[in-house]
């Protein structure tokens, strides 16, 4: 079976957040499935300087106005077709934002061009390439359902990835004439969304199937707190919407042979990890003491808690506890932390900015790793985390309630706890996790037992890519007739 998949960020290329990861680790582990996945994307620069060649496939005079050619090649493992538009894709920043941090304004048009390259790969474009499936990731694919739905080919299967249903891709109703969609398109079941044009919504109404990253995120989205607006659309159609829980690259992310670690260790040299913490302490210029030693690893933002964590510092540091954080977002938050570390130098520190290697010496080294968010509607930092003995403490919510089992008596009598699970949304309910975690590690049996146990937790991708090779199975009724919710 062929799968295309469609997406604005694919590791090792190009990474933002999570999307990359999954995007970047799906296609191997469904090789083992039987199913080969190509990934399309387009050409930033980033892009552009890691592929090195390639084969141009198609040239295109006018791709919404600009011209463009289709780059076939296989780079760091993955095989990919990039549209290099350099009207549309060559700028400095981020995929979504200029250097200063506002959204390009044309970006419906680059994110459009992503949806009908799409579609018109799947409908025939390149000779002898015909992928069954198109599998579309967040907002930014979210038209390529559409163009299939009001093509001369609707009977071509689409599925609509939700990573996140805050972003939505919400565009006002005066770009949907240069979108060459027929005006039919333009209601309810197509992309209309309130007066406007949704990329999210029309692919969540225009695939044959939409997924989302967890079980539990799939509840969620279903009610009005967490659906944003699309919950109604999400239970009419609630036969054909799944979560399927993320996993990790275990390879990319092994601390048995991680190259970014000062000291490779595995569950049974759990004692050599303190090199890794004693190699953080260092890079940040924290006070060596046995206290615990705990890490954030996230985009700094109102979703992920940040502002939680913020009001609990103080009492993590009388508690004995540091604090290293690795990100960046809004400077109101990236102020914060940097205000906390002034306050409490030799505790508190931070690390602005993105850096993957250090991220895997955190993972390695911090004890805890503190993920507060409001919602998560996967959460990969708590996978690195379980994967590396650093104790995820995470909010009860989205994909982090599905992966981490709560410290509680019970959970560890029967041994089966994997991190301290506390209410989202409440400092206290955070700050009486971190007091907890502080209990657990100075109780070293305990707290060596829930680390191993996370150790030996499977993060890996082999559940859910069986669950992605029977859903794409179900659809086209190429294999079997596998019930991807059962
Ligand atoms: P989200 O996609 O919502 O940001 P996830 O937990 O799914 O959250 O994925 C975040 C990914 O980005 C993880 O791979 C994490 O390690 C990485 N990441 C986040 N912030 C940084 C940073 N500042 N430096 C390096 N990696 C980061
Ligand atoms: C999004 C979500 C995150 C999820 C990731 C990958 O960025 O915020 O929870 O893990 O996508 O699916």
């Amino acid at each position: 079976m062929e799968i295309l998949s469609v997406a604005s960020e694919v590791y090792p290329l190009i990474k933002t957040g999570g999307l990359a990861d999954v995007a970047g680790a799906l296609p191997a582990t469904l090789h083992t499935h039987g199913v080969t996945m190509r990934t399309l994307v387009p050409g930033y620069p980033s892009v552009m300087a890691k592929l090195g060649g390639g084969r141009v496939v198609k040239e295109l005079d006018d791709l919404f106005g600009v011209s463009a050619k289709l780059i076939a090649a296989r780079v760091e493992g993955l095989d990919v077709i990039v549209i290099d538009a350099p009207a549309l894709y060559d700028r400095p920043g981020n995929p979504y934002v200029s250097p200063d941090g506002w959204d390009w304004p044309d970006n419906w048009k680059r994110f459009a061009a992503l949806g009908w390259v799409a579609a018109e790969l799947a409908m025939g474009l390149v000779e002898g390439y015909n992928p069954q499936v198109l599998h579309c990731h967040d907002w930014q694919a979210g038209l390529a359902p559409a163009y299939i739905k009001f093509g001369p080919r609707p009977d071509i299967k689409t599925v609509m990835t939700i990573h996140n249903i805050a972003f939505k891709g919400f565009f006002s109703a005066d770009i949907f004439g240069q979108l060459r969609l027929p005006p039919q398109a333009f209601q309810v079941g197509g992309v209309e969304y309130y007066g406007g044009v949704s990329f999210l919504k029309s692919g969540m109404e225009c695939a044959d199937f939409v997924t989302t990253v967890s079980p539990n995120y799939a509840d969620e989205i279903r009610t009005p707190e967490f659906g944003m607006g699309l919950e109604g659309l999400l239970n009419g159609r609630a036969d054909t919407v799944v979560g399927i829980l993320n996993g990790i690259d275990t390879t990319a992310w092994d601390p048995t042979t991680d190259p970014d670690l000062a000291q490779k260790f595995s569950a049974n040299t759990l004692n050599l990890r303190q090199a890794n913490k004693l190699a953080l302490v260092e890079k940040f210029g924290l006070d060596g003491d046995d206290g615990p030693l705990f890490c954030v690893v996230s985009r700094l933002t109102d979703q992920k808690g940040m502002d939680l964590l913020l009001q609990v510092v103080d009492g993590l540091v009388d508690l004995g506890g540091r604090l290293v954080v690795l990100g960046s977002g809004e400077s109101y938050l990236e102020d914060g932390f940097r205000r906390q570390s002034a306050l409490h130098p030799g505790k508190v520190a931070i690390a602005n900015g993105y850096n993957e290697a250090l991220s895997h010496l955190m993972q390695g080294g911090a004890d805890a790793i503190v993920i507060p968010s409001r919602f998560e509607p996967c959460g990969l930092t708590q996978l690195y985390a379980l994967r590396y003995g650093c104790v995820p403490v995470v909010s009860r919510i989205g994909g982090l309630a599905d992966t981490v089992i709560n410290a509680n008596p019970a959970a560890m009598a029967a041994e089966v706890a994997t991190g301290v699970v506390f209410e989202s949304n409440s400092s206290q309910a955070l700050y009486d996790a971190i007091r907890k975690t502080v209990a657990l590690y100075h109780d070293s049996k305990a707290w060596k037992r829930l680390q191993r146990r996370g150790m030996k937790s499977d993060v890996s991708w082999d559940a859910s890519a069986a669950r992605y090779a029977d859903l794409y199975a179900s659809i086209t009724g190429l294999k079997s007739d596998d019930d991807p919710d059962r």
